[in-house]
């Protein structure tokens, strides 16, 4: 558990029986909750009635930050701007393959604001090839990448159409995939990416026919329980070896742990009120 054992990037691999894990260094966009709150409701988890505490919220995100840091992660900062609560979820904020950045296109109002935003700190940092989305999408909340091949979201927030704008604009396999279950409205609170060719999600937020191509595509996979999804056991960021995980996760850390991974615990109860956590504060800058 403990993230001190080495840093990404370093070369290193860890044996576990006959699996080898290997990290690499990422590069990360992060935003600080400093104007986090919930004063509306875009999803089941938001209840503006309960309050929320600002302190608290931006310690856990802080640790967050930090355990990036310590890992050997690469992590970059946006500005929050007033008035954009959830800009927090950087993930949200664009998708970026090969050093190519889709902007994002909220469904809500509320969050419209934050799409620009990113595009603009795209442009100031010498990303050359973006694009303003011609459809809705809401970046890796519902769009994850494993190894080349692009798994899509759609059914609460990504419109399917823009499945096809990102096949198109990066040049990978997309694959769409139907959520369901309100509870699990991006495809990163019901599936997580682990390593090239390894993913562990909870079936029962995907339609019938995306379960089967889930079974298809990874025959292995970790199946998460309802009761883990619903602590956002699946809004996980793995760099091929540690794997950032709600702490609350008990039975997915095992699982992780038996299969070579090295699972680290977070705690980010207070994002969890507006329906976020680890992976929806990360975007990762995949470069080309
Ligand atoms: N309140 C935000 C929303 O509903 C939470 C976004 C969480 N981000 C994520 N990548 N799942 O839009």
């Amino acid at each position: 558990m403990s993230p001190s054992t080495g840093s990404a990037g370093s070369g290193y691999a860890e044996t576990s029986g006959t699996v080898t894990r290997t990290a690499t260094r990422r590069r990360l966009l992060m935003c600080a909750p400093s104007h986090f709150d919930v004063t509306y409701s875009i999803n089941p988890w938001m209840a503006p009635e309960k309050p929320t505490d600002g302190a608290l919220a931006l310690a856990q995100w802080e640790r967050l930050r930090d355990l990036y840091r310590d890992l050997g992660h690469i992590v970059e900062m946006i500005d929050p701007l007033p008035g954009l609560p959830d800009m927090v979820f950087a993930a949200n904020g664009a998708t970026v393959v090969d050093g190519r950045v889709l902007g994002a296109r909220f469904r809500s109002f509320q969050r419209t604001a934050e799409g620009p935003a990113y595009l603009a700190w795209f442009r100031d940092h010498g990303f050359g090839e973006i694009r303003w989305p011609e459809h809705t999408n809401e970046g890796e909340g519902d769009f994850l990448l494993v190894g080349r091949t692009l798994l899509a979201g759609t059914g609460f927030r990504t419109d399917r159409r823009s499945h096809h704008e990102a096949q198109d604009f990066f040049g990978v396999p997309v694959i769409s995939l139907d959520l369901v279950d309100p509870r699990f409205y991006h495809l990163d609170t019901a599936l997580a990416v682990l390593s090239d060719h390894e993913v562990m999600y909870f079936p029962g937020a995907f339609s019938e026919s995306s379960r089967m191509v889930l079974r298809t595509l990874f025959p292995d996979a970790i199946l998460a329980t309802e009761e883990e999804a619903l602590v956002f056991g699946l809004n996980t960021f793995s760099d091929g070896r540690h794997v950032l995980l709600p702490q609350s996760a008990v039975h997915l850390t095992g699982e992780l742990a038996q299969r070579g991974f090295e699972p680290v615990g977070v705690d980010l109860s207070e994002l969890l009120k507006a329906g976020g956590s680890a992976k929806c504060c990360t975007l990762e800058l995949r470069s080309g």
